[in-house]
């Protein structure tokens, strides 16, 4: 069988890093491929605390609100088995075996242990972070997925998951385990940060101002403040109020040229991104720069609007929106819906 299978770390209500790179390309697919193929999703709150401990409370909140903004992105639980990877402790189980087919110099090889390790004192690097990319292996191998449509920056843990697949069914001379394919829609591969667009959007790092406000990041002088984000759930006011603000240049009318205009061109990539035009068909020539932050405020607004207000509806009326697995189970809906997922999690087997 086709599976299809993703995660996405309820870090916060997602930023469009996460919606243009991961949940929109998944809403397309979920809404065009072959009904036989199963989709799977899951709300990857492990992978939450690789970072160090939060308080229950907020972790709880975070999770639910993911789910809420998932959801309000097109996400079908009909369509797609959505869940909470903690709720399926076969992950976990299998993260652990897997961790006997890897080196811990292998992981802290990895680009994104590096990159964010450099936040903890030597000594007070948390376990979770070496051995994060064995939980999102085990997300994926649990369920024997055939592929997994991610952003681009995920391609690290893809080439060790495909590693760890092989070496299982090497090791324990088996074929339990397909080498799952990367699906990373080009377009939308790598959504630049606003402040600094050498690196992704981040949710989980940096200050508010960092996820919009990167993308207009000029080369010279970067904003001190970091107080802004660009959430999904965003007001109106508030994307207009992130746009004006945004840096840019003094080059007058917009042109797109990533070497000497970076700001410029980041602003026109996240139009491209959201009204779907490709650069070399949206006619600019004539824009100033602020016509440019107009025009990006408004095109973000329109697509965000019903999000946000879907958003809102499920947080208003959560008393009756399902998020516990006992709710989800007598409602027959596919969220957290075990029984349908321990077919796929057939670990016995792979054990033998
Ligand atoms: P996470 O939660 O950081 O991000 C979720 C998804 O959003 C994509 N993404 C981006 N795409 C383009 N531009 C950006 N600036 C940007 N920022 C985030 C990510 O590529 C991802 O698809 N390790 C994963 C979560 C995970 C997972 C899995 C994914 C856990 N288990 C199994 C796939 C399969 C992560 O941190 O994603």
């Amino acid at each position: 069988p086709t599976i299809y299978f993703t995660g996405i770390q309820p870090t916060g209500i997602p930023h469009l890093g996460n919606f243009f790179g991961s949940i929109e390309p998944w809403t397309d697919l979920q809404n065009t491929v072959d009904q036989n193929i199963l989709m799977m999703l899951s709300v990857v709150d492990q992978h939450a605390i690789s970072l160090g401990p939060l308080p229950a409370e907020q972790l709880r909140r975070n999770t639910r609100q993911m789910t809420a903004s998932l959801i309000a992105c097109g996400v079908d639980p009909e369509r797609t088995l959505l869940f909470r990877q903690s709720d399926v402790p076969q992950i976990a189980q299998l993260s652990w075996i897997l961790g006997s087919l890897q080196t811990t110099s292998k992981l802290a090889r990895l680009p994104q242990y590096k990159e964010k390790q450099e936040r903890f004192k030597k000594g007070d690097i948390p376990v979770g972070l070496l051995t994060y990319p064995l939980l999102q292996a085990a997300d994926v191998l649990t369920f024997k997925a055939t592929t997994v449509p991610v952003g681009e920056d995920q391609s690290q843990h893809l080439n060790l998951l495909g590693g760890l697949a092989y070496a299982f069914n090497k090791t324990y001379q088996t074929e339990l385990f397909p080498i799952p394919k990367q699906l990373t829609r080009e377009i939308n591969a790598r959504i630049r940060s606003l402040r600094d667009p050498e690196k992704k959007m981040s949710k989980s790092s940096g200050g508010e101002r960092s996820r919009i406000e990167n993308a207009f990041a000029t080369l010279t002088t970067l904003p001190k403040v970091d107080s802004l984000l660009f959430q999904i759930i965003d007001s109106r006011e508030k994307i207009f109020e992130k746009c004006q603000k945004a840096q840019s240049d003094t080059g007058g009318l917009v042109t797109y040229d990533k070497e000497n205009r970076l700001a410029v061109s980041n602003m026109l990539d996240l139009y491209s991104a959201v009204t779907k035009i490709p650069i070399a068909e949206i006619d600019f020539s004539t824009w100033t720069t602020l016509q440019l932050k107009m025009n990006l405020a408004e095109a973000i607004d329109k697509k965000l609007a019903p999000i946000r207000e879907k958003f809102e509806d499920l947080e208003k009326n959560r008393e009756n929106v399902v998020f516990t697995m006992e709710d989800l189970e007598k409602q027959k809906c596919c969220i957290y819906n075990l029984e349908r997922l321990i077919p796929y999690a057939n670990l016995k087997n792979a054990l033998q």
